[in-house]
């Protein structure tokens, strides 16, 4: 068999043949873009798919001809980055869309912000950098800045009658800058703009579940849209045709995957990668083929897991065993004996805070808690819960 690009993609963002499902999502997201006014909050936990989803629809919506832009707020270390990065993007968009030309020289007019303009490398396209000074001018300075640039680009889409399209990928990142600039600000900011149509995604739930409460800055002001799992009895045959060429027991492993991963796309998606090397290498793609790319991917990850291991309080890994070996309950008189806990408010409280730091995390209306990453919850079941003597569960 000739050599042959692996179906399944991890790092970035999944694309054509390589993205699976997501058609309500995608659809969701596309309507968000397009409609002027519009508010759309993307929420889904981290690595489940939400901005694969997302550039799906901005590619569909930018082969309409629309006008649709992403910034990616994960990086920001400053207000006037956000001016910058919403700034860059969105002359990006416009340059790549029919809406109009002279965007610089517009911009230019609505706004009072230092900048240069700089060649984009592949397209050659003018686009503008906030001056570096503007980090570390006075926030009130950054903040008016940032409303000054949202403020334009509404009111060059309601000059040319055109809606923009604009993405705010990890939004929650702007606490970072709390008492300073919020999502109030951004409210207050946005909510006049009736030609921007705004999809705001972000994965700390606690977060984003406060800010559409009664009290919450976004209340009433945002549709919300979950990304939860891609449905198993989809995925299993989307991973089976892909798997199918390198041999016999493609049904079997899609399965395997399935169980073994977890629900978030990307831990998913991570496992086929590597069983379909394995089962390049061996021709054969069945369950052990999984199971060998599962131990090889808790493998590579060691070093990582023991760093974290190493930094968490006596009660927080011993919680973290206990729900490796999936308890019952982890205040349980026989819990809180095997795992050496001291009483029930010790390990509710240690596990408290492993949700805060993402490790573990809650269903809503479900007891217990679940690993955060199958790859860490197999270490700590393999690695130190043998210290307890106990065989870990099949
Ligand atoms: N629909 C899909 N089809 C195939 N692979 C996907 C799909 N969605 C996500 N993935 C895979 O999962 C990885 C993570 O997806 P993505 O970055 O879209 O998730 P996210 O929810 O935005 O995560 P984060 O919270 O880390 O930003 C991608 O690199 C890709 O490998
Ligand atoms: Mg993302």
């Amino acid at each position: 068999m000739g050599e042959q690009q692996n179906p399944f993609r991890t790092g970035g963002i999944a694309r054509g043949h390589r993205f699976a499902d997501r058609e309500r999502e995608v659809a969701r997201i596309g309507q968000g873009l397009r409609e002027a006014g519009g508010k759309l909050l993307v929420y889904g936990p981290r690595r489940m798919g939400k901005t694969s989803a997302i550039a799906r629809a901005l590619d569909l919506e930018q082969a309409r001809g629309g006008t649709v832009a992403r910034a990616d707020l994960s990086t920001l270390s400053s207000l006037a980055d956000m001016a910058d990065v919403v700034l860059r993007e969105v002359t990006r968009a416009v340059a790549a869309g029919k809406g109009f030309d002279d965007f610089l020289a517009e911009i230019l007019k609505r706004v009072n912000i230092g900048f240069s303009v700089k060649q984009d490398a592949s397209t050659g396209v003018p686009i503008p950098q906030v001056d570096v000074s503007m980090r570390s001018k006075p926030l009130e300075e950054q903040k008016l800045a940032v409303g000054e640039v949202f403020d334009a680009i509404d009111g060059m889409a309601a000059e040319h009658g055109i809606v923009i399209g604009l993405v705010l990928d990890e939004f929650q990142e702007i606490h970072r800058f709390e008492e300073n600039f919020s999502e109030w600000n951004l409210r207050h900011i946005i909510e006049q703009h009736e030609n921007v149509g705004y999809v705001l995604a972000g994965s700390k739930r606690s977060l984003i579940d406060r800010m559409l409460e009664a009290d919450g800055a976004f209340y009433r002001m945002f549709d919300k849209l979950t990304v939860g799992p891609i449905a198993e009895d989809y995925l299993v045959p989307w991973m089976e045709e892909r798997l199918a060429p390198l041999g016999d027991g493609a049904g079997e492993a899609s399965e395997r995957i399935v169980a073994l991963a977890g629900e978030r796309t990307h831990d998913r998606m991570r496992l086929a990668r590597h069983t379909w090397f394995r089962a390049q290498q061996a021709g054969r793609s069945g369950r052990g083929a999984v199971d060998h790319a599962f131990a090889g991917l808790v493998e590579e990850d060691a070093d990582e897991f023991l760093r974290q291991w190493v930094h968490l309080t006596v009660p927080q890994q011993n919680v973290l065993r206990a729900v490796s070996m999936k308890v019952k309950g982890l205040s349980t008189a026989d819990t809180l004996q095997r795992f050496a806990l001291k009483n029930s408010p010790t390990a509710v409280q240690a596990a408290q805070v492993l949700v805060e730091r993402e490790l573990l995390f809650q269903r809503p209306g479900e007891k217990g808690y679940f690993f955060d990453n199958p790859y860490f919850e197999a270490w700590v079941r393999e690695r130190t819960a043998i210290d307890l003597g106990m065989e870990p569960p099949e």
